[in-house]
């Protein structure tokens, strides 16, 4: 699967926090309940690589990669644990030969002009853009547009369920990406069905 298929798979990339790889595979049920069949599982708890290795496993309905990967090693182990994909809040040359060398897709964190660059000539054209909001939000992107037509991005980073339609209603953004959907104390509380609500809360903002 390429990026751009990836960035297709859902217009809501959720940003995974798990701290308990016993909740892994509930918590990709109650995506897939919820209309959700993409997961970015970011690399910042010891349980994240051992659950991105359970629904790899157990859940071929979903696609899961790892997110907050920020060097080689943590690509690679992602990557061995069964990651399909790889994002990360930032871009470098460490990173897009890791994502040739290991032949799996690297959709790279950028927040400026010479970030967008740097990925468009390294052959990348779908990135994240980290911290959207912060980054300048949709005013970059529709700024970006102009320069950079070719360029795809997923905002990620202060997207919710308020400016979620900003976003996706632009041209040059295929998908936005956010925690909001996964709350920690939902999953701590294993309170599953209210993050299938939260979906569906979503996707009945999109359709408005
Ligand atoms: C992250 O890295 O945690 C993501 O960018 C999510 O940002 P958010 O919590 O603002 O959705």
């Amino acid at each position: 699967m390429n990026t751009q298929a990836i960035m297709e798979i859902s217009p809501i990339v959720p940003v995974i926090v798990l701290d308990d790889v016993d909740n892994a595979l509930r918590l990709a049920d109650a995506l897939l309940e919820g209309g959700i069949s993409i997961m970015e599982i970011t690399l910042r708890t010891e349980a994240a690589l051992a659950s991105i290795e359970a629904i790899a496993k157990q859940m071929p309905q979903m696609h899961v990669g790892a997110g907050t990967v920020v060097n080689a090693a943590g690509y690679e182990r992602a990557v061995d644990h069964g990651a399909q994909f790889v994002f990360s809040p930032g871009i470098s040359t460490e990173l897009m030969e890791s994502s040739v060398r290991l032949n799996t897709p690297l959709i790279p964190g950028v927040a400026t002009a010479s970030e967008v660059m740097l990925a468009q000539n390294n052959g990348f054209a779908h990135c994240k853009l980290f911290p959207a909001t912060v980054a300048g939000g949709v005013d970059a992107l529709k700024a970006f547009s102009a320069p950079f037509g070719s360029m795809f991005f997923c905002p990620t980073g202060g997207v919710n369920l308020n400016n979620l339609n900003d976003f996706l209603s632009l041209k040059n953004v295929l998908c936005v990406g956010g925690s909001w959907i996964v709350p920690k104390e939902a999953i701590a509380d294993k309170n599953f069905r209210h993050i299938t609500q939260l979906c569906k809360e979503a996707f009945e903002r999109i359709k408005q």
